[in-house]
């Protein structure tokens, strides 16, 4: 499995990613695309980033009815994203959708992930607003593992969770994690961190950071020392 870190490019327009892009001369990181710079910008986003030699993770969390998250799976693919993701709330059958409508005539397809709960839902949310009782470690893993017997890759997941996710659902699945803090870093809004160095002992198989490198002085160097503390 080949451990990456995953830059998430939360700006608001083309111009702002692309100043940022142009800082990194030698290295081509892995990007991860989400909702406001997709909605701003379009598609062609995708197209241009991918044209300048980045891999892109699509973090779009499709959540509908079987046939349309097919349908909208099937114009990822050919937008050739290198991963993108899902609520598994969406149940085992949307999922099996999902891959259906990822998986080009060639049989390869994009890498697909599942969020579980996400982690701005507290137990209090979930018993509250959405009737489920059960601890919510517990409705974390039921979900990844019913996305993993449903086909998919992995998971969107806490670092402080990625050594449970395997232990359910096998090494081979893989667990991306965000909630990413140099040790001498600002934490921001985020609440359970750790560093990349951590996460590699942990056994996260991709970080995702984003101010820790988009907001530093020097992003290139705290890219860099991202990849050195994580990769090695
Ligand atoms: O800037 P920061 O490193 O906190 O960015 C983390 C990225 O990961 C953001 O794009 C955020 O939306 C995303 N994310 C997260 N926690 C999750 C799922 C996604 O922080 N559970």
């Amino acid at each position: 499995m080949g451990k990456d870190v995953i830059i998430a490019c939360d700006f608001p327009n083309k111009e702002k990613v692309m100043e940022f892009l142009d800082k990194f001369k030698e290295e081509k990181p892995y990007v991860k695309i989400g909702m406001e710079l997709f909605y701003g910008a379009g598609p062609e986003i995708v197209r241009e980033i991918k044209k300048r030699g980045h891999k892109i993770f699509l973090d779009l969390k499709l959540h509908d009815i079987p046939n349309t998250v097919k349908s909208a799976m099937k114009v990822l693919s050919n937008l050739d994203v290198d991963m993108c993701n899902l609520h598994a709330g969406g149940g085992s059958k949307m999922m099996q959708a999902a891959i259906e409508g990822l998986t080009r005539e060639d049989g390869t397809r994009p890498m697909l992930i599942a969020v579980t709960q996400l982690t701005s839902t507290s137990q209090e949310l979930m018993e509250n607003d959405l009737l489920i009782k059960e601890p919510i470690d517990k409705v974390v893993m039921h979900y990844a593992k019913t996305a993993a017997d449903s086909g998919l890759d992995g998971v969107v997941c806490s670092p402080l969770e990625a050594e449970k996710v395997h232990s359910v659902c096998g090494n081979g699945f893989v667990t991306v994690t965000p909630g990413i803090r140099f040790a001498d870093g600002e934490v921001g809004d985020q609440v359970r961190i750790t560093t990349p160095e951590k996460a590699k002992e942990i056994g996260s198989d991709y970080i995702v950071v984003g101010r820790p490198i988009t907001a530093a002085e020097d992003p290139v160097a705290a890219y860099r020392r991202c990849v050195k503390e994580f990769v090695g």
